[in-house]
């Protein structure tokens, strides 16, 4: 089967981000949303609208949606950015800072506590907001590309292409019920059942909905083996309440090959289609790019991944980033694959925010690249 289109969904500003333990200005966040901007990539998640106690490098999500509203960042085609929100609380505030009408939001950074599993579960939350439309944004004229390849890069972005960006959402559940009780405070049922309201809201306002299924091949509480059936039923149920599409996601990296083929074809077999599923894989183990390529064999054209393989998951104790977007996008644009992404600027960026963040740059293509 040809690779085609595929699609990259850059994840590096918010789960990239969400576990650095030392505070990133938002001035940096928006800087690599800016440069990411400018290198084709279509999918950008930007930030999460969570609980500031548990990951507090997110808190000042509602402002970096204001400033990409405000000045969307140049881009050479319109960008869907993405922002997670784990229960009505977290969609009511994405759209109250969606609302170009009400003042921005603006959050304190909370103490950065330890990542433990929170003590209790409560009840579900109720709540209305205002009917309003889809969220779009078009981007600034006036903004100069940042110049991330140290020759003049003053490319203004192809204004026959420019057109409106949108911001859409993503909900998150697990396939595990010990996963499930320390991200989210609650039992899988409990979580679908939370979905269910966000997802409704979301599509009345016309947002894209993306759902995400944790732990899909190996959970840090239960071990390596999480059944394929569960994931797949998870994963219907999401789609059946009207998510636009779920992303499986292996948190813990112990995805294989065999385990890959196992779970699609749990999926397939489960009446889901190719198209509705993003995989997201975590290279913990070094084994992201095999399995993503057993994905794309199967027909599966969406892949998250994060610029210099940045992140991890504070709820997953030893788990490294995602797959480096330099690294797949080397490997799709070998197998013929088309992703409309600039490998080379993503590789700058790479080596750029892993050095703002003072951390070692995790892409293996991006720093060879780099050296040609
Ligand atoms: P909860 O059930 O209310 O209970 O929240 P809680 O004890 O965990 O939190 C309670 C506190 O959070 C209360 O504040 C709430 O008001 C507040 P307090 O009274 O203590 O001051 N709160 C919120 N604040 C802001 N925005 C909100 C919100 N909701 C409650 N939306 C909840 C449950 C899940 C919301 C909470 O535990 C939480 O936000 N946890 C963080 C989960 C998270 O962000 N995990 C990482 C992202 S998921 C991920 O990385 C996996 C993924 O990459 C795929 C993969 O690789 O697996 C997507
Ligand atoms: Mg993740």
């Amino acid at each position: 089967r040809r690779a085609g289109e595929v699609r990259i969904v850059e994840v590096g500003p918010r789960d990239g981000l969400q576990n650095e333990s030392t505070s990133i200005p938002l001035e940096t966040k928006m800087e690599l949303l800016r440069r990411l901007a400018r290198t084709g990539v279509r999918n950008i998640e930007a930030g999460s609208f969570v609980a500031p106690k548990w990951v507090p490098q997110m808190a000042n999500s509602a402002e970096v949606l204001n400033h990409l509203l405000g000045r969307p960042p140049a881009a050479p085609a319109p960008i869907a950015y993405n922002f997670l929100v784990p229960n009505l609380k977290g969609l009511q505030n994405f759209l109250k800072a969606s609302d170009t009408d009400d003042p921005p939001i603006t959050s304190s950074e909370g103490p950065n506590q330890m990542r433990t599993p929170p003590p209790s579960p409560k009840a579900g939350e109720r709540g209305e907001t205002r009917k309003q439309g889809p969220i779009t944004s078009t981007e600034d004229p006036n903004e100069m590309p940042p110049n991330t390849s140290g020759k003049d890069s003053r490319i203004q972005p192809d204004k026959s292409s420019r057109s409106s960006n949108s911001m859409e959402v993503s909900l998150f559940t697990a396939a595990t019920e010990a996963f499930s009780k320390a991200n989210t405070n609650c039992t899988i049922a409990e979580s679908l059942e939370r979905c269910r309201p966000i997802v409704a809201l979301a599509k009345s306002r016309d947002i894209r909905v993306r759902g995400y299924v944790s732990v899909a091949m190996g959970c840090p509480y239960e071990g390596p083996d999480v059944s394929p059936a569960k994931v797949a039923e998870i994963t219907a149920t999401l789609l059946e309440m009207g998510a636009d599409e779920v992303s499986v996601a292996d948190t813990t990296g112990m995805g294989t090959a065999p385990k890959t083929q196992e779970l699609l074809k749990a999926l397939f077999g489960a009446g889901i289609s190719a198209k509705d599923l993003a995989l997201h894989f975590h290279d913990t183990y070094g084994q992201a790019l095999v399995n993503a390529v057993v994905g794309l064999e199967q027909g599966i054209r969406t892949f998250d991944s994060s610029v210099g393989g940045l992140g991890g998951c504070p709820y997953s104790k030893g788990a490294t980033g995602n797959v480096a977007t330099e690294d797949l996008l080397h490997c799709l644009h070998s197998l013929g694959a088309t992703t409309g992404v600039d490998v080379e600027k993503m590789a700058e960026i790479g080596r750029w925010i892993s050095k703002e963040l003072g951390r070692p740059n995790d892409s293996r293509a991006g720093k060879a690249i780099l050296a040609r």
